[in-house]
């Protein structure tokens, strides 16, 4: 077959946008050897037309007028790279009522608004392809949904946030309390100045339901995802987490139990051994465990431009072939519609550190608030001999809901002086 040109209208030249066009400059003829379609940006939009860009087009392919590119005749692909909700959405859908595929890094507007972005491309039989919406770099939604559609995915764990991944990493390795390893991220630029959505676990959390969606066929939205940051980790819970042989990851998880999907971002301490442990920096992986396949992990750079350009580019390729050769990219998977689980009904397993009065018979009266909400013990020893002591709990798996009504008794008691450290506990099964 003779090479094919495909003309890419692209939507933002910001960090993605520009590394697409030099890594199209770049490595285009290998491209468009091994492919046979030839990538071409002939018009770009941004905010700013006047602003200097290190990226090899003519001046004359920039305008502020997004809806111009979506609607120019002369554009065969749409590639949207502007970020966020707003006019992302609006723009993607245009893109398909004048029948052009789209090509989108952008994990907000496809975990708010997925469905209705999907169903306008099925309208259309166009592709949707959204590689680096999650884990930047990482290729992780084409084996998802092609290279496992044979298998039934029951339960994913991945780290899907390098800020703050990396901020946990310096806590680790440092000692260093949470604000001081957030300033320094935000000096070496791999946190933003406001940082809310990644510390947060926005970000992570708009990850969660797009993996959580392809994996288990059901529609989840970033609402239905639990959700706690990691602001409140502080160096004890690191020190505390690693004398036991375990590191303070923020993890995303979502799992099918019975039928119903639950998914959640939340700090949690996983032993050392897991193939999570070691992920450091701004790192991300997600580990996934199959019914058939056991485990997989994924694992590299989940950010930067070159990192993030690569699964774009990638699914460049796959739409161009398509709009050049004839074919579909296997669209929305969300065919069930499974519910979800509430945070109260997850199980778990939980670390629970409590400074308590030392005096005889206080073990045995924390003990029974276990054991009337269903919490059983795994391990469990004290630490100080003063006025006053340490208490330190790990449950065996319960539900979510009994273990936090248990420690909503426990800081009623009068021997409870302080509920000092609470983390959940991950990967050890
Ligand atoms: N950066 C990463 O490492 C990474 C990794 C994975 C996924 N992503 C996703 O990739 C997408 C792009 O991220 P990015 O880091 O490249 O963002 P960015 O650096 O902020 O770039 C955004 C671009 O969009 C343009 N833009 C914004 N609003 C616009 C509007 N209303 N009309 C026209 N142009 C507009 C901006 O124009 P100006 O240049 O004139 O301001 C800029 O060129 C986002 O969805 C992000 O979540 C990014």
């Amino acid at each position: 077959m003779s090479e094919r040109t495909i003309r890419i209208g692209m939507l933002g030249c910001g960090t993605v946008g520009s590394a697409v066009v030099r890594m199209l400059a770049e490595h285009g003829d290998d491209i468009a050897v091994r492919t046979e379609v030839r990538l071409a940006v002939t018009r770009v939009a941004v905010r700013d037309v006047a602003r200097e860009r290190d990226v090899p087009l003519p001046r004359d392919a920039f305008t502020t007028d997004a809806a111009s590119i979506v609607a120019d005749p002369d554009v065969d692909l749409v590639l949207e790279l502007l970020g966020g909700l707003d006019p992302a959405k609006d723009l993607i859908l245009a893109s398909f009522a004048s029948g052009k595929p789209v090509v989108t890094a952008n994990k907000e507007v496809l975990s708010i608004a997925g469905k209705e972005l999907f169903d306008a491309a099925d309208a259309v039989s166009r592709d949707i392809r959204f590689e680096a919406a999650v884990a930047g770099g990482i290729p992780l939604i084409s084996p998802l949904k092609e290279s496992l559609a044979g298998e039934r995915v029951r339960r994913m764990l991945g780290i899907v946030n390098g800020t703050t991944n990396y901020v946990l990493t310096q806590m680790s390795e440092h000692g260093w309390t949470f604000e001081d390893a957030l300033t320094e991220a935000q000096q070496l630029g791999f946190a933003e100045a406001d940082p809310t959505a990644d510390i947060d676990g926005f970000d992570a959390a708009a990850k969660c339901a797009i993996l959580a969606s392809i994996a288990f066929n059901t529609r989840v939205v970033a609402s239905d995802v639990y959700r706690e940051g990691i602001a409140r980790i502080t160096p004890q819970d690191i020190a505390d987490a690693a004398r036991l042989g375990y590191v303070v990851k923020l993890l995303a998880i979502a799992e099918l139990e019975d039928g119903e999907v639950s998914a959640r971002v939340h700090p949690a301490m996983i032993p050392d051994a897991h193939p999570l442990a070691s992920v450091r920096d701004a790192n991300n992986a997600v580990f996934i465990e199959g019914a058939k396949v056991g485990q997989l992990m994924f694992y590299g750079p989940g950010a930067g431009g070159d990192a993030t350009a690569t699964s774009v580019v990638g699914d460049l390729v796959h739409v161009a072939r398509n709009l050049a050769f004839g074919g579909r990219a296997i669209g929305c998977t969300c065919v069930l519609d499974r519910p979800i689980r509430p945070m109260d009904a997850t199980t778990g397993q939980y670390y629970l550190n409590l400074h308590v009065e030392d005096r005889p018979g206080v073990l045995a009266e924390i003990a029974e608030a276990f054991a009337h909400n269903g919490v059983s013990i795994e391990r469990v020893w004290q630490e100080g001999f003063a006025e006053e002591a340490t208490l330190v709990f790990i449950t065996h798996r319960a539900q979510e809901g009994a273990f936090q009504k248990t420690v909503a008794e426990l800081r009623d008691r009068s021997s409870v002086r302080a509920v000092a450290s609470l983390l959940r506990v991950e990967g050890e099964e």
